[in-house]
């Protein structure tokens, strides 16, 4: 009647911004990203704890458009189970302090499609657990695996084969993330919303897309030689010329504040030292610094000296999500 489910966040290395199909959080390009340990959330799902759906994250009830998007995994879930009428209570901790802005859908959504199967008695191969969480929220589905994982986007108009593979175990390779938060707040636009208004206005769009498999090709190459330096050539690369079709969508979509950019700049004045670190950030900014472990200390050091840093979190690849 009950299970409980942990899964991790994922940060994106060759990043996904932007869907074929937004219902079903199709993509329009493959993506590629390292699952982190350091940043966990484990979520309960009771049958017949409820007269209706209800969701509470860190013990309070979440918006009606947060339960509306955790409801197409359970619903799906519940299709597949036979079960469709039947509510469901989902209690969700987030190990990381959510109020740092790193509340991330992805391992809320990889927990929840979990918990959910396991509630409803349903045993699913992993790249099915993958394509639910996908219905949460896009990148949920690459948390579903350990380590460093590849969305391959599919060709199925149902979505059944657009799901997360897994490259390498979390244990293959282990550099240090160093994640530098500087705001406390949700973003002011959602990724899903944000990736809509950007394919429809920005006029580097098509661009942005037609880069993702030569951007996929050398990332998969710099992990399969362990080379940091190169990985972080295609990583920055990519997020950068994200941000710049999420600044090209009319009206624009500015993620990144002063603080992210001066921590940019103290990641480019390691690297003029020679110290080997890359930066990377999602839709909000929250700058992730990947580094060699020996420069771990080094780099959080530098990093917390910026005016705005508030909170330095140290991660490092890990394992997907599972029953506990
Ligand atoms: O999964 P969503 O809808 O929250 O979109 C995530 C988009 C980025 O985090 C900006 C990039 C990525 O690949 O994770």
């Amino acid at each position: 009647m009950k299970a409980t489910a942990v899964a991790r966040a994922n940060i994106a290395l060759v990043k996904y911004w932007g869907n074929l199909d937004a219902r079903l959080n199709l993509p329009a390009a493959g993506s590629l990203s390292v699952t982190l340990a350091g940043l966990e959330t484990r979520t309960t799902v009771t049958r017949g704890g409820a007269s209706r759906d209800r969701l509470m994250i860190n013990g309070d009830a979440v918006s009606p458009a947060a339960l509306t998007r955790a409801r197409r995994v359970m619903d799906a879930a519940r299709a597949l189970a036979g079960h469709d009428s039947e509510p469901l209570l989902v209690e969700s901790v987030n190990s990381f302090p959510t109020a740092a802005g790193l509340a991330s859908s992805a391992s809320g959504m990889a927990a929840l499609a979990v918990a959910t199967a396991g509630a409803l008695g349903l045993e699913l191969p992993p790249e099915q657990l993958s394509t639910l969480a996908r219905l949460g929220s896009g990148s949920a589905c690459r948390s579903i695996f350990g380590g460093f994982v590849l969305w391959r986007p599919g060709s199925r108009p149902d979505g059944s084969d657009s799901h997360g593979v897994q490259l390498h175990p979390a244990e293959y390779w282990g550099p240090r993330v160093v994640v530098v938060v500087v705001a406390e707040q949700p973003k002011p636009v959602s990724s899903s919303e944000g990736m809509a208004l950007t394919a429809a206005t920005s006029p580097y769009h098509q661009a942005w897309l037609q880069g993702a498999d030569r951007d996929l090709r050398q990332a998969r190459a710099a992990i399969a030689a362990r080379d940091l330096g190169s990985l972080g050539q295609v990583a920055q690369r990519s997020c950068l010329r994200m941000h710049a079709n999420m600044a090209a969508t009319d009206p624009p979509l500015i993620y990144l504040t002063s603080s992210s950019w001066r921590i940019i700049e103290g990641v480019q004045r390691l690297q003029g030292q020679g110290v080997p670190a890359f930066f990377t950030a999602d839709a909000g900014p929250n700058i992730k610094v990947f580094c060699e472990a020996e420069a771990e200390a080094k780099v959080a050091s530098e990093m917390g000296k910026i005016p705005g840093v508030k909170q330095i979190i140290h991660a490092r690849p890990g394992e997907g999500a599972a029953l506990v």
